[in-house]
């Protein structure tokens, strides 16, 4: 398989870069093909704005989507955005490797999805999403690492479910391009706990990383149960 590690922590000696090592190890010890796009190291540039793009549609007014689509026709995505987009082509499976910063994604990640996820066709767009997006038939993974313990984060902790939480990203953004999302890898509390935790919790990643293609997966609807403004149709 062919696994693209987006990896977004500024620290390598962080438990992050621990387990995007782990990954990065176990996988092509086995065989497989393994790419990481270290955002940090890479000095991505996660503002998203008009040098996402070697092509002009519109200088007066600057429409986001409406240059990802007249880029997506003529060619005109900025190299490290077109970079981007051909290793998620390649790749069978997409894992975001991230501490959960603010309920959410670090904002450099924040920034490749705003940038990489182009409309227009490219990556989603045009009939183009969710069971019917431009990734169908991948795979991807959230890899997350979480200050707090699991009970704040339970159905009645205070932070609230940390499915919840992650539905932004597993289902508004990784679902919406057509991925099939995998369960989220979760280690809380990282700061907290000892050497043969963490050693147990790398092992645990290290299986479920050479399990990818059969690791379990959520359950979202798929579009043909929805009626035309997009409403679950009644059974
Ligand atoms: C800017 C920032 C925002 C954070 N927001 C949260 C948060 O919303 N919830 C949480 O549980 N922890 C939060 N944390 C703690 C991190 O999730 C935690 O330190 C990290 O997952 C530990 O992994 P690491 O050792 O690899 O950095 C935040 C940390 C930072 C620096």
């Amino acid at each position: 398989m062919r696994i693209f590690i987006v990896h977004a922590h500024p620290e390598p000696k962080s438990f992050n870069g621990a387990l995007t090592r782990t990954a990065q190890e176990a996988l092509s010890a086995s065989g497989h093909e393994v790419v990481v796009s270290d955002l940090y190291a890479m000095g991505f540039n996660p503002v998203s704005d008009r040098r996402n793009f070697t092509t002009t549609l519109d200088v007066n007014f600057y429409r986001q989507q409406a240059e990802e689509a007249n880029a997506a026709v003529h060619d005109g995505f900025a190299p490290d955005i077109q970079v981007e987009m051909d290793k998620l082509f390649r790749c069978d499976v997409l894992i975001l490797q991230f501490p959960l910063w603010w309920f959410g994604l670090p904002a450099i990640l924040k920034g490749w999805v705003d940038r990489v996820f182009a409309s227009g066709g490219r990556i989603y767009g045009g009939g183009k999403w969710y069971d019917r997006g431009v990734f169908a038939g991948k795979r991807a993974m959230c890899s997350v690492t979480i200050g707090g313990p699991p009970p704040i984060y339970s159905s009645r902790g205070l932070n609230g479910p940390i499915a919840e939480i992650l539905f932004p990203i597993n289902h508004g953004m990784l679902y919406f391009v057509g991925f099939t999302v995998i369960e989220p890898f979760l280690v809380h509390a990282p700061a907290r706990i000892g050497d043969d935790e963490r050693r147990i919790f790398l092992d645990r990643y290290r299986e479920r990383v050479l399990s990818l293609a059969h690791a379990p997966t959520i359950a979202y609807p798929k579009l043909a149960e929805f009626d035309d403004m997009h409403v679950l149709k009644s059974t």
